[in-house]
């Protein structure tokens, strides 16, 4: 069996402690026999430092030749001054770019031992766990014009523009259908037909792409902004959730901030299958960023980091028996009353980042 190379990105603040977590994980596996190949490089700030890059064109040669990257965190105050093109968040676009990384996979999912602790009735949100599927290189964020117009009379003009192709939405709409196959086998698919045009269009793509390849596959259609307030009514309605870039945005930020912290998010952005081999790029990383208040210090939450690596597991290597070992692992040892200082409730047992990485290792 070919070797499974991972190219490691911690970058900034508690990005190299929450990886260092990771990296026990790897070594432990690798003993079992899992056959991982590390490489690793500097992004963001610490690159910055050591060449004035915010990614050096070795470093991103092979994360073009990874199976998967795994990105820490970048940023920080100490690089608030760089000049714009170097700063620590360019070498993250630069990776999502160059690697193509159209669909952003943020999973929503609320660990029984904390769904007490979540703004939402425990009812509501105890057991669940949906996705949402965003598109991540199309759309507002990007299209032409994009620009602020002096009119001449006192008055300016900001302008964007939405624009999609019936590939973009085709091809997110794939990868959604296919996730929803190895879970609930259930779309919803969101937007704003009924004022945009872009929307009709999204609209007809996906139901077009359903029918011809997907038709297994339960699909809904809802208005993006309907469909944010049934994200907070009964999420549990939804399993994979699939949007455009500006609502993928808003959408997966209300459906984490219904199981809790920052600390516990992961993420996956994934590019096209390879015509030869099939298989796609891919970044995982968790949501938080470098969090500099705290780092340094021992006490960063390694969960939204180690999830990030058991999604890694199950869409780069479909090491599916061991994501699930791994996401097991971290719900038990939260059972346990396992919480770094971000989770942490009354009568619970405090500990910091190595503390929680050994406890899940040990499960
Ligand atoms: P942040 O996510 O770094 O921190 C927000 C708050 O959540 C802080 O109080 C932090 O201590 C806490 N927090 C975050 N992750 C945590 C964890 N794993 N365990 C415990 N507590 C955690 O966002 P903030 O403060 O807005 O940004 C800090 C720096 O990170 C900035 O330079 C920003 O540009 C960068 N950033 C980088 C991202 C990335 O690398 N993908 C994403 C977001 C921000
Ligand atoms: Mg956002």
């Amino acid at each position: 069996m070919a070797a499974k190379k991972l190219f490691l990105l911690p970058g900034d603040g508690i990005g190299p402690e929450a990886m260092a977590e990771v990296k026990k994980l790897i070594a432990v596996m690798n003993k079992a026999g899992a056959g991982f190949e590390t490489d690793e490089g500097l992004v963001g700030g610490s690159a910055y430092d050591a060449h004035g890059q915010a990614i050096s064109e070795a470093d991103m040669e092979k994360a073009l030749a990874a199976d998967a990257v795994l990105f820490g965190a970048v940023g920080g105050p100490k690089w608030d001054a760089v000049p714009y093109e170097v700063r620590p968040e360019a070498g993250l676009l630069r990776l999502r770019k160059d690697l193509e990384l159209f669909a952003n996979l943020r999973p929503a999912i609320c660990y029984p031992a904390l769904a007490a602790s979540s703004s939402l009735k425990q009812e509501v949100i105890e057991g669940l766990d949906i996705l949402i599927v965003r598109e991540l290189t199309g759309g507002v964020y990007f299209g032409e014009p994009k620009q602020i117009i002096d009119l001449g009379n006192g008055q300016k003009r900001g302008i964007d523009t939405q624009v999609y192709d019936t590939f973009e939405i085709e091809r997110i709409a794939g990868v959604a259908f296919e996730l929803a196959r190895t879970r609930n086998n259930h779309v919803t698919s969101m937007e704003k037909r009924n004022v945009m045009k872009s929307g009709v269009l999204w609209n007809e793509v996906v139901t077009a792409t359903h029918k011809a390849k997907y038709s297994d596959v339960k699909l809904d259609h809802m208005l993006a902004d309907a469909g944010g307030m049934q994200l907070v009514r009964w999420p549990k309605q939804f399993d994979v959730i699939v949007c455009d870039n500006l609502f993928g945005d808003m959408l997966s930020d209300v459906a984490a901030m219904l199981t809790g912290s920052l600390g516990m998010l992961p993420s996956a952005s994934l590019g096209a299958p390879d015509a030869k081999t099939g298989k796609r790029k891919a970044l995982y990383e968790p949501v938080h960023g470098s969090a500099p208040d705290i780092a340094g210090k021992g006490i960063a939450n390694p969960i939204a980091m180690i999830a990030s690596f058991a999604m890694c597991l199950r869409y780069s290597f479909n090491m599916v028996v061991e994501a699930d070992r791994l996401e097991k692992a971290i719900s038990a040892v939260l059972d346990e009353g396992y919480r770094t200082g971000d989770i942490m409730s009354e009568g619970m047992k405090q500990v910091g980042t190595a503390e929680m990485g050994d406890a899940i290792m040990a499960k």
